[in-house]
């Protein structure tokens, strides 16, 4: 099959190619690195540096003929989408709509859109939402996800197209950026392998859900054969900042105790999910446990070497 992916040299976004490629399809990328990385990106697919809102784009739908698109690329940074929202709303909804133009003239069949559960839900201190629950995101990158999944509801009722927005929990693994703003256990591993202080906000005992990118990405490509609207991906499981801490520390030998620091305004407390549905539509389950999870996580991340 013939398979684009925008974002395909970021984390999430370089392990699906890889997994496309391993299935025998024929990969583009498009990406225009801002985050991602060239050492990303797979060699055996098609790459084309290139901004998602350019022009450009339908050339390469007109010349490639994709079947299938998995939308990855995205201004991901919840803090910068507080400081300049215009450019959050141009990246994740013009750009978005930008390739759903492209994919209705050019004869694309599924349009597959990484959204995010995380921002979507709020707080979550007692029940986990699932896909009906009413969304209240609380930064413009939270509405940018919600208003992208509308244009999706959009085009398949207009169009028909397949569409599935794929509401992903706190992915982690290989790759992920441990210098970034998020992405928590990547930046504990950065700074727990180079011996540096663990920071944590508040007190730590903030909960989330943990999902494994490897189980991310089969779930993204579940959604090939059984496009499913809105759907959560994640483990239905959550674990504190605190217990994910002390998980790596006994795992890595780290020697200190981390230094608490203020609660960020507007973090929640605990973000989770219901993952019903996943197993119900895509027949996906997460199958990594959180501990398997992070010891191959921190595995890739000594072989890699900090500084
Ligand atoms: N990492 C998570 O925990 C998480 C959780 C929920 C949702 N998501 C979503 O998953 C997707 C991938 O996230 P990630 O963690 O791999 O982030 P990432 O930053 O590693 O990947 C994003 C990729 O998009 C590219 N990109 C950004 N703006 C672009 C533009 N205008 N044109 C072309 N390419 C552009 C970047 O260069 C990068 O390669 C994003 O849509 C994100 O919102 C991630």
């Amino acid at each position: 099959m013939n398979v684009l992916v925008t974002g395909g040299a970021g984390f999430i976004g370089s392990h699906l190619v890889d997994e496309l490629v391993k299935l025998g399809n024929s990969v583009t990328i498009a990406d225009n690195l801002s985050t991602g990385k060239k050492e990303n990106i797979n060699s055996s697919c098609s790459f084309k540096k290139i901004d998602i809102r350019s022009s450009g784009m339908e050339k390469l739908f007109k010349k490639r003929k994709f079947e299938s698109v998995f939308h990855l690329a995205a201004q991901m940074d919840v803090r910068k989408s507080v400081e300049d929202p215009l450019y959050d709303a141009d990246v994740n909804i013009s750009g978005g709509i930008n390739l759903l133009e492209n994919s209705r003239k050019y004869g694309v069949k599924n349009f597959i859109f990484s959204s995010s559960g995380g921002v979507m839900y709020g707080e979550c201190p007692e029940t986990l939402p699932d896909e009906e629950r009413y969304p209240d995101p609380l930064c413009p990158y939270g509405n940018s996800k919600l208003a992208f999944e509308f244009y999706l509801n959009t085009y398949r009722y207009l169009y028909s197209m397949k569409t599935s927005a794929l509401r992903f929990a706190n992915v982690y693994g290989p790759r992920q950026d441990a210098y970034g703003e998020a992405g928590v256990v990547a930046i504990f591993a950065g700074s727990m392998l180079s011996g540096k202080d663990v920071r944590i906000f508040g007190d730590g005992n903030q909960l989330r859900d943990y999902v494994y990118v490897r189980d991310v990405i089969k779930g993204c490509i579940s959604a090939i054969d059984s496009p499913c609207g809105v759907c959560n991906i994640g483990t239905g499981e959550s674990k504190s900042v605190n217990e994910l801490f002390y998980l790596m520390k006994n795992k890595t030998g780290y020697d200190k105790q981390p230094v608490y620091e203020p609660a960020r305004p507007g973090e929640l407390q605990a973000s989770r999910m219901n993952v019903q549905k996943a197993a119900s539509v895509l027949g996906w389950k997460a199958q990594a446990g959180f501990e398997e999870g992070v010891s191959k996580t921190l595995e890739w991340f000594e072989k890699k070497g900090m500084k």
